[in-house]
């Protein structure tokens, strides 16, 4: 069967927009993007990890919620942009197994401090040990407690304005009320990175009954607007967004 040029347009568009589909939620390296031969292209000419947070990796992977762990590669990113701005002070808030933070606690000077909160002691006992080995458990505080409570208290102790860097990654429905304790924590010049900002593409059109995609999609739209910072949304992950405060 002769195929006309038409047809051939369409097949090509048709493989386009999905692969436009597609790469607007880029994935993971370690679950749902792992297949996606660019991103193995990008994590086989990109990736320096450190040889603990390998291991703490392949620990995480045979936890069932290791989907949750944050890819090497934007680990990697968010750890140059510590570099960058010669961070000290930083804040994660959902640290789970822990490979996020120890990747920002690497890339600090000794004087470096990374306030890490996790609700989950399983998830905290996890990480805890690697700290030590890679030799920086004096460097990250683990709260564990609710990171709102953790936030608070940083405030009341004078601390807001003091700090580099936060990363927002647990708690969806409460993105909008860490990320203003968050500003009122950072410095001018800091950044609040965002995980999760495309959640799979679904903030697209949130669903009526998708109350986590609404609440994203409405913090993506009120960022957008707000003049208290710069922004930029990054299809890295699960879609991040960069904050840099004014
Ligand atoms: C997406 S995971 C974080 C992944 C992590 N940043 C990493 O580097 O792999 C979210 C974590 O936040 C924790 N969490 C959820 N709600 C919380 C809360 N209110 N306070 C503190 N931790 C919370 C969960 O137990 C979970 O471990
Ligand atoms: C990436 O490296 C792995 C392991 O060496 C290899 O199997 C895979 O083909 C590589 N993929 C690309 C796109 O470079
Ligand atoms: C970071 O520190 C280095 C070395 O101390 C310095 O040269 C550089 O200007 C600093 N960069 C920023 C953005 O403060």
């Amino acid at each position: 069967m002769a195929i006309d040029i038409k047809t051939m347009f369409f097949l090509g568009l048709a493989v386009v927009l999905t692969g436009v589909g597609k790469s607007a939620f880029i994935g993971k390296s370690h679950s749902g993007g792992k297949d996606d031969p660019v991103l193995q292209y990008i994590v086989n000419n990109s990736l320096r990890e450190h040889p603990v947070l390998t291991k703490l990796r392949l620990r995480t992977l045979e936890d069932p919620w290791s989907i949750m762990m944050v890819a090497s590669e934007q680990a990697q990113f968010m750890a140059n942009l510590i570099r960058l701005i010669n961070a000290t002070k930083a804040i994660e808030i959902g640290m789970y197994t822990g490979y996020n933070a120890l990747s920002m606690a690497l890339a600090m000077p000794q004087s470096g401090n990374v306030v890490a909160c996790e609700i989950q002691e399983t998830y905290v006992d996890i990480a805890k040990p690697f700290f030590k080995e890679a030799g920086v458990e004096n460097k990250i505080d683990v709260r564990q407690e609710i990171a709102m409570k953790t936030l608070d208290e940083l405030i009341a102790a004078g601390e807001a304005g003091t700090y580099d860097f936060v990363f927002i990654d647990a708690d969806k429905l409460n993105y909008d009320r860490y990320y203003e304790k968050s500003l009122e924590l950072i410095r001018t010049g800091g950044i609040i990175a965002i995980d999760n900002v495309l959640w799979s593409g679904k903030v697209v059109n949130p669903a009526p009954s998708d109350l986590t995609s609404q609440a994203l999609d409405a913090l993506n739209k009120k960022l957008h607007k707000d003049q208290r910072i710069d922004l930029s949304m990054l299809p890295v992950g699960d879609g991040l967004s960069i904050v840099i405060k004014r």
